[in-house]
């Protein structure tokens, strides 16, 4: 893995923390059926639309595909992959979600999973056709998020790989809301969420050698009242 930031690395502590520990049982019930709170129930809807959008813009037919599913959570987005054949690997910063991720796995899907606690940046062997990251950058700092998506570029095989991820859309109504975290009860929010134009985002791209090529082929709010969230697809011409 190419050498973090301070930020990074601070950040990352902060989410492992949340999400291992202390909301950990918040986001196990948020992502069953189980009742939850009216706010909490417009966020699960907003997160089943972005996972139902993000699906929409692969293919229909992912058999033989490798996809790596970046900050996986509970791992539902691995699962509706693997059920259109793709080979699936999902990693996450806390070895708890992994755990329930595997547990969560339906037997006799056409593809298949392998869930890894650990960062999604780390470096390994394995290049992808497809990388997705819904809603695991959208804590770290703007110049941390775009290296972060530098490198899941950097892991994909090129010709017609894909990255797709989330980030939170600079708009005033998020600044007002600032965080699905706060949502929770005080005791368990989450680190901030770091929200960010797109038209910086798209400056980041055009401004990073390691990016060149890249083109932005789809991009799409989903906005409930209490999540607000941008899907982003990015391709890259090889030279
Ligand atoms: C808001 S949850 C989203 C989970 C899942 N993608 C989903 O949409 O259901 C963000 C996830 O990103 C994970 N995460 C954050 N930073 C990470 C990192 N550097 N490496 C791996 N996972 C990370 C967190 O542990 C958490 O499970």
């Amino acid at each position: 893995m190419a050498k973090q930031s301070r930020s990074y690395l601070d950040r990352r502590e902060q989410l492992q923390v949340y999400f291992d520990r202390t909301a950990v049982r918040a986001w196990e019930r948020l992502t069953t059926d189980a009742p939850v709170s009216g706010i909490r129930q417009t966020v699960r809807e907003g997160r089943d639309s972005m996972r139902n959008l993000l699906m929409s813009w692969l293919p229909d037919d992912l058999t033989g595909k490798r996809l790596l599913d970046a900050g996986c959570g509970t791992g539902a987005l691995s699962v509706e992959a693997a059920k259109r054949g793709a080979h699936v690997t999902g990693i996450d910063i806390s070895p708890t979600l992994i755990q329930l991720a595997d547990e969560r796995t339906p037997r006799d899907m056409p593809g298949t999973i392998t869930f890894t606690a650990g960062d999604m940046l780390a470096a390994e062997a394995e290049s992808y056709d497809y990388v997705v990251a819904m809603d695991s950058i959208i804590h770290y700092q703007p110049d941390d998020m775009a290296d972060a998506i530098a490198a899941l570029q950097s892991r994909t095989r090129g010709g017609d790989s894909r990255v797709l991820f989330t980030f939170a859309p600079r708009t005033p109504a998020l600044m007002l809301l600032k965080t699905v975290g706060k949502v929770f009860p005080r005791g368990d929010r989450s680190p901030a969420i770091e929200p960010i134009r797109e038209s910086q985002l798209r400056a980041f791209f055009e401004s990073r050698p390691d990016m060149k090529g890249t083109t932005v082929v789809n991009t799409q709010q989903v906005l409930t009242r209490f999540y607000k969230s941008q899907a982003m697809e990015l391709v890259r011409q090889q030279a």
